[in-house]
């Protein structure tokens, strides 16, 4: 029905998961980013399959209401946000609406008998991310635009905290013949103060250490990675964060929330769920430690675990400069910690699930629905892997309350946190 490389005017009918709309002729389905319902648009096909095709909008022949100007000159060609031509309600009403269609799909829950809350506005719809990763081609330095090894060279990214844009400006002086693949760089927002790492294959000028050290106040730590190790070229090994009162400590391995203000407001919401007579509780998928700091008291007892060694190392640190010896961070697969309790046949109060994107395995899943805890507190930040964990779960647990998060404007992705308890 459709040829790649063809024109077509097509209406788009919604949006799908990814934030592209979708057109549909004879119920074949066209993905087409950065259209938005409602628009006619002529699109010329990129790819055609068996159950669906691609395309790519060539004009608008009719514009949605909910359409704005971009004032990111690279949005179009970058790939790292996808919703910015969309009115930032718009992208709200749009994410609300897909996670209830995939509640819907996936779990066979209907969100009109659940508890759903609204989805929690960003503080900062811009220059929200504590984190940036900045590769380097042809002595360029920029974003690789997605799945491609096309690089795209920037000058400033809008969504990034502006420190880096301003360090940025400084690298890319020094970038000719450096050996430098890629600069990372994080932030404090609470603390103001900035890592920058440098995976390298040369020794760093030092004039670019010197000048950045000069420029940048907050600059606080300077790394090189090089054949897989971590060096410290200037200032401290790792800065600090404040969480909800908490303080951090972020190394250059450890994973933390993007959206600082919005990871604050999420975890409260986390708090708001442990009550005084949850004593036992398991914070499985931990990193280096935020959520189980963050809700410890001295009657609780608390095991947090992680994959990674050096988050549990971390973790451990934490748990010092925020005097909460009473936590256990244990360095393990989810999996085998659950084996372990369920054998021990320990009695929980209350488990926190943060898994990555993938999830939660099959098996552990199995594994918590026979442990069967007071409660489960589930922070997701896939939706589509979330709704299909809670098929399983609903088995044993009734599905509480929902709250997304607008952790990453700009783009498709949300958080959300969900409580379950066990059914009577
Ligand atoms: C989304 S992060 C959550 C981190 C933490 N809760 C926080 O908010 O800072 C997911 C974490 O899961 C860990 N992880 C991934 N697979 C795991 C597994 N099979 N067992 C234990 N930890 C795992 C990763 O190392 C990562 O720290």
């Amino acid at each position: 029905m459709f040829e790649e490389g063809k024109k077509y005017k097509l209406s788009i009918i919604r949006q799908e998961s990814s934030g592209a709309g979708i057109a549909k002729a004879n119920k074949f389905p066209v993905f087409i980013p950065y259209s938005l319902p409602t628009e006619l648009v002529e699109v010329k096909i990129t790819k055609v399959k068996k159950s669906y095709a691609e395309g790519e909008v060539v004009k608008n022949i009719t514009t949605s209401k909910d359409r704005i100007e971009v004032e990111c000159p690279y949005y179009y060609k970058c790939g790292g946000c996808d919703l910015m031509h969309q009115k930032y309600n718009a992208t709200l009403d749009f994410k609300m609406k897909n996670l209830k269609e995939l509640l819907y799909k996936f779990s066979k829950i209907d969100s009109n008998y659940i508890k759903l809350n609204k989805i929690v506005e960003a503080e900062d719809k811009y220059f929200y991310r504590n984190k940036v990763t900045f590769h380097v081609d042809n002595d360029k330095l920029g974003f690789y635009l997605e799945n491609t090894n096309d690089l795209i060279e920037i000058d400033e990214c809008i969504i990034i905290n502006p420190i880096f844009n301003v360090a940025l400006k400084i690298i890319k002086k020094y970038i000719k013949d450096s050996g430098i693949n890629k600069v990372i760089m994080r932030y404090g927002i609470h603390t103001k103060e900035l890592m920058i790492v440098f995976d390298t294959y040369k020794v760093i000028d030092n004039k670019l250490i010197d000048e950045l050290n000069k420029k940048i106040k907050v600059l606080k730590s300077v790394y090189m990675f090089n054949k897989n190790k971590f060096t410290l070229l200037s200032g401290e090994s790792h800065i600090k964060e404040k969480l909800l009162d908490k303080t951090f400590m972020i190394s250059p391995k450890s994973f933390f929330q993007v959206n600082t203000l919005m990871a604050e407001m999420m975890f409260s919401k986390v708090l708001k769920y442990i009550t005084n007579t949850d004593i036992n509780i398991l914070d499985l998928y931990c990193g280096i430690g935020v959520i189980s700091i963050i809700i410890n008291k001295p009657n609780k007892k608390i095991i947090g675990v992680d994959i990674v060694k050096d988050a549990i190392k971390d973790a451990n640190e934490n748990k010092v400069l925020n005097n909460s010896e009473n936590i256990e961070f244990v360095a393990a697969n989810v999996k085998k910690v659950l084996q372990v309790i369920k054998k021990a046949k320990k009695s929980l109060d209350v488990i926190i699930l943060d898994p990555p994107r993938s999830g939660v395995d099959k098996d552990s899943i199995k594994v918590i629905n026979e442990l069967l805890p007071k409660k489960i507190i589930y922070i997701s930040c896939n939706p589509t892997t979330l709704c299909r964990d809670l098929k399983i779960l609903k088995e044993k647990y009734d599905v509480k309350e929902i709250t997304p998060f607008d952790l990453f404007s700009q783009t498709h992705h949300i958080e959300a946190v969900t409580l379950l308890t066990l059914k009577k």
